[in-house]
């Protein structure tokens, strides 16, 4: 059994990366800028955003972050939101921004998506970048799903010809993974299954998979009978609960009962350490390939 080290394969395409970024500026040409907005005090979001700053640093990046204020009493008016991001499209100095998700809950999120220059949009989230990579042109591809793909791939594990089952239908990982997959290509050519809570006796479809991916967020959904020997397991939830063992007072918890399933499977991601780190790396590469774009 193989346990799928996201954090070092990260670090190791963060380092080609940086590679690639001193070049540019030995050429004369202005290093890739991240911008990233955050709206809130989300937890979780507060985490993410952070690490993909530090990340920015690792790379040789330039990032700016942009935070808004949002309180039950005091909400963000959604039009200081959308002239922000009017701002970016419109900035020469910036190659792509994120708006971190989820937003409060009176600010349109599909609507702030949409506002987005679709060529500075490095989460791949724009319907045209969804629509793009659907009909396999080229274009930002969603993070989770790229790095998936990326991580299967330095592994030596090909989806070509596998049956593979996708647990969970949102927009930023089950419909895009899918979609990624199921292309004609080297990293796809998979025959694809995509499970969701409306799907009846889920464990036999999960059984039938040789790379089960979940993507449900739900804390240990994944039991070793949903599974069959010698899978290859692809976690993707980041749930926090509470610990009172620890400092934060939280960890984060996989989709996957990890300690019950990974015995029985040829390899599997941990939670923390396995999809989390590549999928910062992916934003990180989209950013490139948007500062080239620029070039
Ligand atoms: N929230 C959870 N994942 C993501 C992500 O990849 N990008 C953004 N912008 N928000 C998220």
């Amino acid at each position: 059994m193989t346990i799928i080290d996201g954090k070092e394969t990260a670090a190791k395409i963060k380092a080609e990366i940086a590679t690639e970024v001193a070049q540019m500026v030995a050429e004369g040409k202005r290093a890739p800028h991240l911008a990233a907005i955050l709206v809130g005090h989300d937890g979780g979001s507060e985490t993410y955003v952070a690490n993909k700053v530090k990340a920015c640093a690792e790379c040789g990046f330039r990032s700016s972050l942009i935070r808004f204020e949002s309180t039950p009493e005091a909400p963000l008016d959604p039009k200081v939101l959308m002239d922000e991001i009017a701002r970016l499209n419109a900035d020469p100095e910036v190659d792509g921004f994120i708006v971190q998700l989820p937003l409060p809950k009176h600010i349109d999120e599909q609507a702030v998506i949409e506002a987005i220059d679709p060529a500075k949009d490095v989460d791949g989230f724009h319907p045209v970048n969804v629509g793009k990579q659907a009909v396999g042109l080229p274009c930002f591809h969603s993070a989770t799903p790229a790095g998936i793909v990326e991580l299967l791939h330095r592994y030596g594990i090909s989806p070509a010809g596998k049956r593979v089952v996708i647990v969970g239908r949102s927009n930023i990982v089950g419909k895009p993974l899918a979609a990624m997959l199921m292309q004609k290509g080297p990293k796809a050519d998979a025959t694809v299954t995509v499970c969701h809570s409306a799907t009846p006796d889920l464990a036999s479809i999960t059984r039938e998979a040789d790379i089960l991916v979940a993507a449900l967020g739900r804390p240990g959904f994944v039991k070793a009978d949903m599974v069959k020997d010698g899978a290859v397991i692809v976690d993707v939830g980041t749930t926090r609960v509470p610990d009172a063992t620890r400092k934060s007072g939280f960890r984060l918890s996989g989709d996957v009962d990890f300690e019950a399933v990974a015995p029985k499977c040829e390899a599997i991601t941990p939670v923390p350490g396995g999809v989390g780190p590549m999928t910062i790396c992916s934003l990180m590469l989209n950013t490139l390939q948007a500062a080239r774009n620029r070039n």
